[in-house]
């Protein structure tokens, strides 16, 4: 088994520095294609030095900004300031550092009581924003060492969710609660890139293959698939 059985087109870079280079370059020729930009971003910890490269001086001045309309694939049920927010984690490397207007940013507002409420708006704003199915041209996605990516986790509901484009999820560590674009969302996507770094994702990276994790579900149905891996992740399946 190797990275070239996984589902897409696989890019093996050297290091986690390499992966961030690839993926903004990657980024920046979608976001220079004529007409809105539309990208949903994750949370974790792979992303965050690929958020701080959009952000740094060469890219900053290279992208048109006015055209980014920004979405998230998941967030956690903490108010926007908190440590473990996706929206806290772009604000923090990228939004607040880019030219993008507020009004472009459509965050996931997972902090209040009512999460099914706060699904039923998300789902309501992607298709007023992207149609319907949402089109997405970028989601950038990660992977947990369970297999999980955005908040669909292994034997969740939110899994089976095929009649909205975002649901709540449920994490088996804290914040357990989230919100998460569904299955059908990622899947109608314009181009889905996975950023994976490390020997810890070779278990989940497996599942992929195999079919047997929630990631190995996401398969955009007229769109693209990109791996983003390091030569640790990449390695650990040999
Ligand atoms: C989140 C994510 C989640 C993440 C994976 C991988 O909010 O946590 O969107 O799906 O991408 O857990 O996380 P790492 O990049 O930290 O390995």
């Amino acid at each position: 088994m190797s990275a070239a059985d996984l589902p897409g087109e696989v890019r093996v870079l050297d290091d986690p520095a390499a992966v961030a280079t690839a993926t903004a370059a990657w980024i920046s020729e979608r976001c220079a294609r004529p007409g809105p930009f539309r990208l949903a971003a994750s949370g974790g910890s792979t992303p965050r030095s690929l958020y701080e490269l959009l952000a740094s001086s060469s890219f900053r001045r290279a992208v048109d900004w006015s055209r980014w309309h920004v979405f998230f694939a998941d967030e956690r049920a903490v108010p926007p300031d908190d440590e473990n927010s996706n929206y806290r984690l772009l604000h923090d490397e990228l939004l607040s550092r880019v030219p993008i207007a507020a009004s472009q940013v459509h965050r996931m507002e997972a902090e209040g009581a009512d999460l099914a409420g706060a699904a039923a708006d998300y789902s309501a704003l992607l298709a007023a924003e992207a149609g319907e199915p949402p089109r997405l041209d970028v989601v950038l996605l990660g992977l947990g060492a369970d297999g999980h990516t955005a908040s669909l986790f292994p034997e969740t509901d939110a899994l089976h969710v095929t009649d909205a484009w975002t649901t709540r999820g449920r994490a088996p560590t804290v914040p357990h609660d989230r919100l998460t674009l569904t299955l059908p969302a990622l899947n109608a996507a314009a181009d889905v890139a996975f950023l994976v770094t490390g020997a810890a994702k070779a278990d989940a990276l497996r599942g992929v293959i195999h079919g047997s994790v929630p990631a190995a579900r996401v398969r955009p149905a007229a769109g693209g698939l990109t791996w983003f891996l390091d030569s640790a992740a990449a390695d650990s399946l040999g």
